[in-house]
């Protein structure tokens, strides 16, 4: 009998131990802070969301046109800022072009 409510407990342990809980997961940043991202959060949010530059990643090249398409519509940046954005940019948010990436074009 002793023996049974033995059992009866450590069986109430083990349970309690495989329910705890399991959400300890932390969220990542995909913007860490660097002087780069304060300058994309002063210059890059006047016209439209953060969210519109951190849609999708792009190549060094495709950045580096990017922010020169934002300046001539106004980005108000000086020299040493849009390279500290493109820098920011690219190691946070970008991606390596693809092998003959160039050559895949199909335009006729
Ligand atoms: C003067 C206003 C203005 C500022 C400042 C500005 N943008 Fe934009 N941006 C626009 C407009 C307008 C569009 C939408 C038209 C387009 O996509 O060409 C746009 C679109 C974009 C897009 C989406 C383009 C695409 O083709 O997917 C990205 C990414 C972007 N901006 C990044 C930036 C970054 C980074 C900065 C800071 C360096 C910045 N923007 C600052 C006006 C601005």
């Amino acid at each position: 009998m002793i023996l049974r409510v033995c059992l009866v407990l450590t069986a109430a342990a083990v349970s309690i131990g495989i329910m705890a809980p399991a959400f300890a997961q932390a969220p990542t940043d995909p913007l860490p802070d660097d002087p780069g991202k304060t300058v994309i959060m002063s210059a890059c949010t006047s016209c439209h969301e953060l969210g519109l530059v951190t849609l999708k990643p792009r190549t060094a090249d495709e950045w580096d046109r990017l922010i020169g398409k934002m300046v001539d519509r106004g980005a108000a940046l000086t020299d040493t800022e849009q390279q500290q954005v493109l820098a920011y940019l690219v190691k946070n948010l970008g991606v390596k072009p693809e092998v003959g990436s160039a050559d895949r074009e199909t335009r006729p």
